[in-house]
C-alpha cells in the first residue's frame, strides 16, 4: 500500500516531475520502424511522456523527432510535408530540419529571425525494428545491447499495443509472476498452469531485478524461469511456444499518465522468428487491442470448451489490458494490499525510487550506460528450462 504522495510520484511522468526526468534518462521507443519505414516521407504524430511530438524522416531518409506545434503560430506539423529544407508546415510554409532549426519562412527575408526560431528537437535511433529518441538532457547514454539489435532481419519482430492506464501498472504486471498461470492459463495444458504457488527469489542486478521462479511439475521436474525488471519500465522473458532462444520484451512507454504503449520486442538468435497468426488478427491498424474495455474484451466464457480460462482468446496482450485497464486509469495504490506474492513489485517501486532520487541530485541513475560501455550487459539473463528437481 503506499500513501498518495508516493503513487503519484511513481505514476506522473510529465517534463518536470521526478520520475518524468527519471524517464527522460532513457532512451525511449516513439514508433515502430513499420509506422515509419525508410521509404517515407509522411510523418507520424506522437505522444510521449505527455509531449507531443513529430516523428518524420528527411529528404535523405534520417529520422527527427520535433515538437508537434509549429513555432509560428502552433499548427500542427505532422499534416505538412518533407522536402529539401526538412518538414514544411503546412499552415504558412515554415520548414525544420531534424535538429530543430528552421531553415525557410516563404515571403520573410530576415535571417536573424529566422536562426532565432528553434523547435525542440530529440535525437533518434532506429533499432531492432523500433524508432528510438533521447528526451533528456546533455549526451545520450548509450542504448543497451539486450540482443534484439544484434540479430538479423525476420529474427525479430517489434509491434506495439495501447493500453488505456498509466504505464506502472503494466510494469507491476511484469513482475508478477504469479498471475501468469491463473490470467492467462489454459488449465492442464501448460507449465505455467501445473504449479499456481511458485516459489520466486528477487535478486539485484545491473539493469534492475531479477526473478526466479520455480514451479513443481507432476512428473517430478521443475520449471525454471528467469525473467527481468529492467529500468525504467521494461519487462524481459522468454516465449518458450514461440522460441527456441533469445526472449521477449515489453516496454511500458508513458503516452500520457493515463495511457501508454506496450511495446513488444521479440527475438531469437538461431533462426527467423515467425510468431502465431494470432499475434496480427487481435490487433487493429492504429495498434489498438480489438478487444478492449468498450467491448468488454469480447470475453466468452464458453470459448475453447473452456480451456481459456479468461474467455479472452489466446492473446496474452488481451488478457493483461483486462488486468491493468480495470484497475482505473492511474490505480489508487492506497488501496492495495500486497502479499508475499508482490514482493517484486515493491523492488521493482524501490529501483524507480532510488533513480528518481540519483536524477535529483545529479547522478545517472540505474541502468544508464556511458562509453566505454559498448551496450552489453553481462548479467542480464532471461532464459528458462525444465530440470530435475534439487533435492
Ligand atoms: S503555423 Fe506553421 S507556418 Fe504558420
Ligand atoms: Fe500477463
Amino acid at each position: 500500500m503506499l500513501t498518495k504522495e508516493q503513487n503519484d510520484r511513481l505514476t506522473q511522468t510529465n517534463k518536470g516531475t521526478p520520475c518524468g526526468e527519471l524517464m527522460r534518462r532513457y532512451w525511449q521507443p516513439v514508433a515502430l520502424v513499420s509506422e515509419i519505414p525508410p521509404d517515407s516521407r509522411t510523418p507520424v504524430p506522437v505522444t510521449i511522456l505527455g509531449e507531443e511530438l513529430v516523428v518524420f524522416r528527411n529528404a535523405e531518409g534520417k529520422l527527427g523527432c520535433l515538437e508537434l506545434h509549429c513555432l509560428h503560430r502552433s499548427a500542427d506539423l505532422s499534416y505538412g510535408f518533407v522536402d529539401a529544407c526538412g518538414l514544411r508546415c503546412l499552415y504558412h510554409g515554415w520548414a525544420y530540419d531534424i535538429e530543430g532549426r528552421c531553415t525557410d519562412q516563404p515571403g520573410l527575408t530576415s535571417e536573424t529571425f529566422k536562426n532565432s526560431i528553434r523547435a525542440v528537437a530529440y535525437p533518434c535511433i532506429e533499432v531492432g525494428g523500433v524508432v528510438f529518441a533521447y528526451m533528456g538532457p546533455g549526451d545520450p547514454p548509450v542504448l543497451p545491447r539486450y540482443g534484439f539489435g544484434d540479430v538479423p532481419e525476420g529474427y525479430y519482430v517489434a509491434r506495439k499495443v495501447y493500453n488505456d492506464c498509466n504505464y506502472l501498472q503494466g510494469v507491476d504486471g511484469e513482475v508478477d509472476p504469479h498471475h501468469v498461470a491463473f490470467l492467462h492459463g489454459q488449465p492442464g495444458t501448460d507449465l505455467f498452469d501445473a504449479d499456481l504457488s511458485p516459489t520466486m527469489t528477487v535478486e539485484s542486478v545491473s539493469t534492475g531485478i531479477r526473478l526466479t521462479t520455480v514451479r513443481k511439475l507432476p512428473d517430478g521436474k521443475e520449471y525454471v524461469r528467469h525473467s527481468n525488471f529492467i529500468m525504467p519500465h521494461i519487462g524481459s522473458f522468454t516465449s518458450d511456444q514461440y522460441m527456441t532462444d533469445g526472449f521477449s520484451m515489453h516496454w511500458h512507454v508513458p503516452i500520457t499518465d493515463e495511457a501508454h504503449w506496450k511495446y513488444l520486442i521479440y527475438f531469437q538468435r538461431s533462426a527467423p522468428l515467425e510468431l502465431p497468426d494470432h499475434f496480427e488478427r487481435e490487433v487493429d491498424e492504429f495498434n489498438m487491442l480489438r478487444r478492449n474495455r468498450s467491448n468488454r474484451y469480447l470475453q466468452d466464457r464458453g470459448q475453447d470448451g473452456g480451456v481459456s480460462r479468461s474467455g479472452m482468446g489466446r492473446y496474452f496482450q488481451a488478457h493483461d489490458a483486462y488486468a491493468t485497464e480495470s484497475q482505473g486509469p492511474i490505480q489508487d495504490r492506497t488501496r492495495e494490499h500486497l502479499t508475499a506474492f508482490d514482493v517484486a513489485i515493491t523492488r521493482m517501486r524501490r529501483c524507480l525510487n532510488d533513480a528518481m532520487d540519483a536524477v535529483a541530485s545529479g547522478q545517472d541513475p540505474q541502468h544508464v550506460l556511458r562509453p566505454p560501455s559498448d551496450g552489453t550487459i553481462p548479467d542480464l539473463i532471461t532464459d528458462s528450462a525444465v530440470v530435475p528437481a534439487m533435492a
